[in-house]
């Protein structure tokens, strides 16, 4: 196990991943479609891989397609590929990924929102395992694994009509759902160890001179939305800026957005209600620490009339993201900050949208 896991640098040792990787092994010999469901930057795409080259097509090709990055005729012609002439800028004879991955894995990225046609011809190819070039007609034939990836509910969007269901049947032979990262908090600084010597590999520092006790704590507390990407980019980050072999990096920096300088941010409860009402007063600039509503207020008085659950929410906003910066996005002190049990922070910040 350790072994494989180093060969494709799939790291991470709780019983949540572990169990994953078992699921990995189990499906890979047989020659059936799996589907893969997680969060963005669960490993999505790691997982495929390993499927893949677990498989009995491991020396066959390996093809991959984002099919979110294209338009639907793109799409369709970089799936199935096109005669010469299909369309306007159709060159020469284009072979598609189907005919490309022909014996070995085709793995489809973000295939949830693809349109009713690429659906069709996608269950025509797995039904039959043939199809026609975009501007031919004649069959050809392909014999492709498809593993396929989604961050979306796919049963929920086939029970919406917005996916086939039939398609998702076939597609679904087996799904392998990964755990968020902070579900497996085992792995974080296992994860974050083995970023941070690659990029002090990449700086050419003579060694990675480890994480201070309240660095690991900060990785370890925070909720990590954006999965194992988000936490190679933020230890990526930290360990460059620290930009020091001796010292133990101390700083974890979560947000690289954060400056005394970021332009106001709009308030993201306003964003999604109707807009919001409109003041003649002139925009107070922004204050180090906000002291009352400041969208709506000159000499720290708000101006009147306004909207009173608004205003009140806006305040709550500012001093919520005041808190979770000053705290490094440390939740437990965060709360200790503002006077509120753990419990009572992680409502309103779900209220606000903010986890
Ligand atoms: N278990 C892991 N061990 C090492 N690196 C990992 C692991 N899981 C993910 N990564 C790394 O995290 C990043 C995101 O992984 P990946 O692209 O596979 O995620 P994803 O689920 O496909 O994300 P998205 O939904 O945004 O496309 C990559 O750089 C990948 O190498
Ligand atoms: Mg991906």
């Amino acid at each position: 196990m350790a072994n494989s896991r180093k060969q494709d640098n799939l790291i991470g040792e709780s019983n949540a991943f572990l169990s994953i990787l078992d699921h990995v092994s189990q499906v890979a010999p047989l020659d059936k479609p799996v589907l893969i469901i997680g969060e963005r930057g669960t490993g999505k795409e790691l997982i495929a891989k390993r499927l893949h080259f677990l498989s009995s097509r491991w020396e066959q090709p390996y093809i991959t397609l984002n099919c979110a990055a294209l338009n639907e005729n793109l799409l369709e012609s970089e799936l199935f590929g096109h005669e010469s002439g299909a369309f306007t800028g159709a060159g020469k004879r284009h072979e598609g990924r189907f005919e490309r991955a022909h014996k070995g894995s085709l793995f489809l990225d973000e295939l949830a929102n693809t349109s009713g046609l690429i659906q069709e011809k996608l269950l025509r190819v797995i039904e039959y395992g043939e199809f026609e070039r975009v501007g031919g007609s004649r069959s050809v034939r392909t014999d492709v694994r498809l593993i396929c990836a989604t961050n979306e509910d796919l049963p929920d969007l086939a029970e919406q009509g917005e996916f086939r269901a039939d398609l998702l049947d076939r597609l679904a032979f087996d799904v392998i759902t990964l755990p968020p990262l902070r579900e497996r908090t085992e792995d974080i600084l296992l994860l974050a160890e083995h970023f941070a010597i690659n990029m002090a590999r990449q700086l050419h520092m003579s060694m990675f001179p480890g994480f201070t006790s309240t660095a690991r704590q900060t990785l370890l507390d925070f909720h990590w939305p954006g999965n194992v990407r988000e936490l190679k980019n933020v230890v990526e980050r930290s360990v460059y800026r620290h930009n020091n072999d001796t010292l133990p990096v101390h700083q974890i920096i979560l947000d690289p957005f954060q400056s005394p300088w970021r332009p106001e941010q709009r308030v993201k409860t306003q964003d999604r209600q109707s807009p919001p009402p409109v003041s003649t007063a002139p925009v107070a600039p922004e204050p180090a620490t906000p002291a009352a509503p400041q969208s709506s207020a000159t000499n720290g008085k708000p101006v009147l009339p306004l909207d009173f659950k608004e205003t009140v929410q806006s305040f709550e906003v500012d001093l919520l993201k005041q808190a979770l910066e000053e705290s490094q996005f440390n939740q437990k002190r965060t709360a200790e900050m503002l006077g509120l049990s753990y419990h009572q922070l992680r409502g309103i910040l779900k209220k606000y949208d903010l986890l």
